[in-house]
Formats: C-alpha cells, structure tokens, sequence
C-alpha cells in the first residue's frame, strides 16, 4: 500500500530501525525491491534519483512507481531523490510522489536554509513531506548517485578537511527554522563504488540526534558493512538509501549468465536473472534495517 514517508520512518524510528530508500531506474529494480520487501514483511522507500531522468524521466517512472507501491502487500513510500530544483520537486508532487528531496547542500548554509524553507511551504501545503541535506555527502568517480558537481576523486576527498561533516548545531538551526521532515547528514559515506573501507565518524550521527528529533538519513548506504549498518541506526539513522551495490549486482550476474555458455539468450532471460540477484542483494540489506 502507498504511505506517506513521514508514517513510515516516524515508526522507524519509534522502533530504533531503519527503511531502505532504493533507486529505480528500470522495471527490474522495481520488482527486485518490491518482491524482497514483500517476502521479508518490510517496509520500503521507492526513489527516483534526479541523475536518472536521462535512463527515465519523471512522469514515466513515477506513475509505475506509485502502481507497483499501491498493489504491494507491504507498506511503500514513492520520493524523488536528490531534486535540484524547484521545478523539479513540483512535477514530482504533481505526479503524487509521498516525499521529496530537496538538494541544495552545494550552496552555502544561508542559501540551502532559506530555499529549503520555501520548498518545504510548497511541498507541505500539498501534504508531501521533505528530505533536505546538510554537510556534503560526495560522489565517488565510480558512479552512483548524488550530484555530477559534487563528483571527487577519493584523492580528492583525502585533501579535504574534516568540514563536509554536518555541524550539529547548524542542522538545528537548519531544522528549526525550515520545518524540513528529515535531514541527510554527512559523516563519510560516499555515493557511488567504495575503492576504499569508509571512514565512518559515528559521532556525528549522536551529535545531531542529541540536537534534532527527526528522522536522519544515510546517503551512499549501499556498499556499508552490516556491522556499520546497525551501528549507525543504534546512533539514530532511520532511512538508509541503497543503489550502487545492487545495481552493481545485477550487472554481474548478467555478465556471468552469459559468459557461462549463453551465447544467444533472450532479453527475457537477461531480465529474470537481474531481477533474482537484485532481490537477493536487496533481502541482504533489509534484514539488517528491519531488525
Ligand atoms: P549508493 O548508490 O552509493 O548506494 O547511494 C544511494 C544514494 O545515496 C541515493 O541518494
């Protein structure tokens, strides 16, 4: 059944758990996610990334999104991810997506808290709840999702001192003063393919939850240790977003499907073994939130 996000991670949270947002740039991600939720009773987030409109744009994705979230025997949430633009959020609300992100973590404090505000007065009038970021969670070279301008290499990211953290005491400012219902917060995950273990600082994470009382988001989610996974939600992250890792999974099991003597094998066959292996991937990740 459709739900609103902020139903969805408010019990989450209540429970010290955490939801999966997943990307959904095709069908088979739709499925794999859909029928792994179903198959471990678990709630879950669908997400439109704004880096995907050029796989699929909005107002195609977002209607079999919201078809496939109405029919699922578990609770779903339909969220763009990562919208950039006012323009955008807005035909994702008219499309009747739950929630939105609005991005603007790459402009100044003053700048994302001020238009942020303004986003969540739109989007609440039309009962949508807001995911909005501060800090900066980076985007590795790799891929994965998250903004082309905020794309570093992992030299980069070295050279970069410690203040893309998300200050506690500005995320309540930031909370305060916007309304905003749930808040990204950086403390080293990183979009994209991990070339090196993460250097998760998880006190960050009760430094903000010792300030803020909403929901708090982990972006770059997949590729995590299930050990860092639970000490993060012990810390108080409630939505964990996921896609590189099962995309990645997917690619994989394609690749070996058809080096293993699968010369000629039909685009249906392609599909079923992704969706399979996505599902499995996916299963892996949600018996860690929900537990
Ligand atoms: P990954 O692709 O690194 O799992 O990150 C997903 C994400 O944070 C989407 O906003």
């Amino acid at each position: 059944m459709l739900v609103n996000m902020k139903e969805l991670l408010a019990e989450a949270k209540k429970n010290k758990k955490a939801v999966g947002a997943f990307n959904v740039p095709t069908l088979e991600n739709i499925r794999a996610i859909i029928e792994a939720a179903e198959e471990l009773d678990c709630p879950v987030i669908l997400a439109h990334a704004q880096v995907h409109e050029k796989l699929i744009s909005l107002p195609d994705i977002i209607p079999i999104m919201l078809h496939y979230a109405k029919k699922a025997k578990v609770p779903v949430a339909v969220h763009l991810d990562h919208g950039s633009s006012f323009d955008i959020c807005v035909h994702a609300i008219r499309e009747g997506v739950t929630s939105i992100m609005y991005d603007a973590s790459d402009k100044d404090f003053e700048t994302n808290l001020t238009e942020t505000k303004e986003m969540v007065k739109i989007a609440h009038a039309a009962g949508v709840s807001v995911e909005a970021e501060l800090g900066h969670i980076f985007t590795s070279e790799f891929g994965g999702e998250g903004t082309d301008e905020g794309r570093v290499s992992y030299a980069e990211k070295d050279n970069i001192d410690n203040n893309f953290y998300t200050d506690a005491g500005l995320a309540k400012k930031f909370v305060d003063e916007t309304g905003v219902d749930f808040l990204a917060i950086a403390f080293g995950t990183v979009h994209g393919v991990y070339v090196k273990k993460p250097n998760l600082n998880m006190d960050v994470i009760s430094e903000v939850v010792n300030k803020v009382d909403i929901p708090l988001v982990m972006h770059g989610g997949s590729g995590v240790s299930a050990e860092n996974y639970k000490l993060a939600i012990e810390r108080g992250i409630t939505k964990i977003n996921y896609f590189t890792y099962m995309n990645k999974a997917g690619g994989q099991a394609v690749k070996e499907y058809i080096e293993d003597n699968h010369e000629m094998p039909f685009f249906d066959e392609i599909s079923t073994v992704a969706i399979d292996v996505m599902k499995e991937n996916v299963k892996e990740a949600m018996r860690v939130f929900n537990n």
